[in-house]
């Protein structure tokens, strides 16, 4: 099933969309962008649809925005998470970390937890869906190495996951206003490193 943008975005944010009516009823559930629970790897495929016309220009300026998580957080530069991050961000870092925000806090929590270790993030899939003018949804998976220091020196823990990113565009700049992160698969190594 083909959706257009508008009734994507319709489905996204859990309302109704006339041109919805006429066509059979979308596979999923409602799924609401703003809310702290992810969308189901399942549905993604069907959600996502490939665009007829890409919005390039919001598109490379997502890409570009993102790239700069990996280059703030293996920086350790925790400061420039504003570039990326919305003041008033929302993110479900899942367990452990489960639900940070706003943005200082995200910034905070994730300094500390990653504070017994350097890492590298490595951004790989991309989806990036533009909604609207100032609205974009976009998953990526990551593949993060965190290195030990000190006795753990050698060690490493690797995650695997989705960031599912929900972006708004504020002056001028696309930001990730929620974010749910999606562990996929188990994380794997030495994880005593972070202690
Ligand atoms: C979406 O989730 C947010 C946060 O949980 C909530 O405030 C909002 O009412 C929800 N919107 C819809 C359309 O359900
Ligand atoms: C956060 O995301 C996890 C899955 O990654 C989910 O199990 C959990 O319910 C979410 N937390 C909230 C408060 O929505
Ligand atoms: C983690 O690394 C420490 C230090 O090298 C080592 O003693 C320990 O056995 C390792 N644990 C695991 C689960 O590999």
């Amino acid at each position: 099933m083909h959706l257009r943008v508008p009734d994507l975005l319709a489905v996204l944010l859990g309302v109704a969309h006339t041109s919805l009516a006429t066509t059979p009823a979308p596979p999923f559930p409602s799924i609401n962008l703003t809310s702290t629970t992810p969308i189901s790897p399942f549905d993604l495929p069907a959600l996502l649809p490939v665009p007829s016309h890409p919005n390039l220009a919001a598109s490379e300026l997502i890409r570009t925005t993102l790239g700069h998580y990996p280059l703030s957080i293996d920086g350790k530069n925790f400061e420039a998470l504003a570039l990326v991050f919305a003041a008033d961000a929302v993110a479900n870092y899942s367990a452990p970390l489960n639900v940070l925000t706003p943005l200082a806090t995200i910034q905070a929590v994730l300094a500390s937890s990653l504070e017994k270790v350097t890492t590298q993030h490595s951004l790989g899939t991309q989806v990036i869906e533009v909604l609207s003018e100032n609205e974009a949804f976009s998953v990526t998976y990551y593949t993060a190495t965190h290195f030990g220091m000190g006795v753990y020196e050698g060690e490493i823990a690797v995650a695997y996951g989705q960031y599912q990113d929900y972006w708004v565009l504020r002056h001028q700049s696309w930001k990730i206003q929620k974010r749910n992160l999606v562990y996929m698969g188990p994380g794997i190594g030495n994880l005593s490193i972070f202690t």
